[in-house]
């Protein structure tokens, strides 16, 4: 969801104004999933080196994070939404914390869309736990350390049930990854956008989901029938 900061200076805005106006497009954007068939949907909201920031906006992040869980709770709870936070949690306020336990746990059984909130995310953060998981796994069972599996670390990851992503959409112009779901964008296609995060709309979700389906996904085969582009999800 990239481009709030410079969506803001445009309009002479701070740049909390424009992760208010991404916050909205967010709620739109969710809405709009189940229309186009997804039913996994993962949002990068907040990078360990998000900290960074001055205190002014990190603090504003975090309290619109918790005002947007708190006012859009009843709302995800009956349209059958799931929603999960993957990230280092214990480094969020504790308000929060409890807040996410709270909606993870309301939502935990909800089926007709899963939205991944990545919060203090980092992909090699999420490497790194997962290998400490797998040796931590190792030494309390005494199961052997080897050989290791890739089953193996993505039951370590901060969500194992969620599938790879098919489609990473990312705007703001920028045409790089920033340490985001390193293991599981291995076969992922990429869809690079100008416009900043609060002007993506579902008309540019259905767009991005067209160029999507032109293409051909071989996963380092070669091309068939079953890959050719008519036959993407
Ligand atoms: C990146 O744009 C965006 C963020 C660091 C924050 C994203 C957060 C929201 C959209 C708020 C709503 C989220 C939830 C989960 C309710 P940037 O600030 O780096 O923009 P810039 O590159 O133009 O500076």
């Amino acid at each position: 969801m990239d481009g709030n900061g410079r969506w803001a200076s445009d309009r002479g805005k701070p740049r909390v104004f424009g992760h208010q106006q991404g916050a909205k497009t967010l709620t739109h954007i969710i809405r709009s999933c189940p229309k186009y068939g997804i039913t996994h949907l993962t949002v990068y909201a907040f990078s360990p080196e998000n900290w960074q920031r001055g205190a002014l906006e990190v603090n504003a992040l975090m309290r619109l994070f918790q005002i947007y869980l708190r006012a859009y709770m009843g709302e995800l709870d009956r349209e059958n939404v799931q929603i999960r936070i993957i990230g280092e949690r214990s480094k969020l306020p504790t308000v929060l914390q409890r807040m996410i336990e709270k909606i993870e746990t309301k939502t935990k059984n909800h089926t007709r869309l899963v939205v991944q909130v990545a919060l203090n995310y980092g992909g090699r953060d999420e490497l790194l736990h997962a290998a400490e998981t797998l040796i931590a796994r190792h030494q309390n069972t005494k199961t052997p350390a080897l050989p290791l599996t890739q089953e193996d670390l993505v039951s370590a990851l901060w969500n194992p049930s969620c599938p790879d992503p098919d489609l990473l959409i990312r705007t703001g112009g920028e045409m790089r990854l920033s340490n985001f779901m390193l293991w599981q964008l291995a076969y992922t296609e990429f869809v690079f956008l100008p416009q900043y995060w609060p002007d993506f709309t579902a008309d540019d979700l259905g767009q991005a989901i067209a160029q999507f389906k032109g293409r051909q996904r071989r996963f380092g085969r070669i091309p068939t029938e079953q890959n050719a582009p008519e036959s993407n999800p």
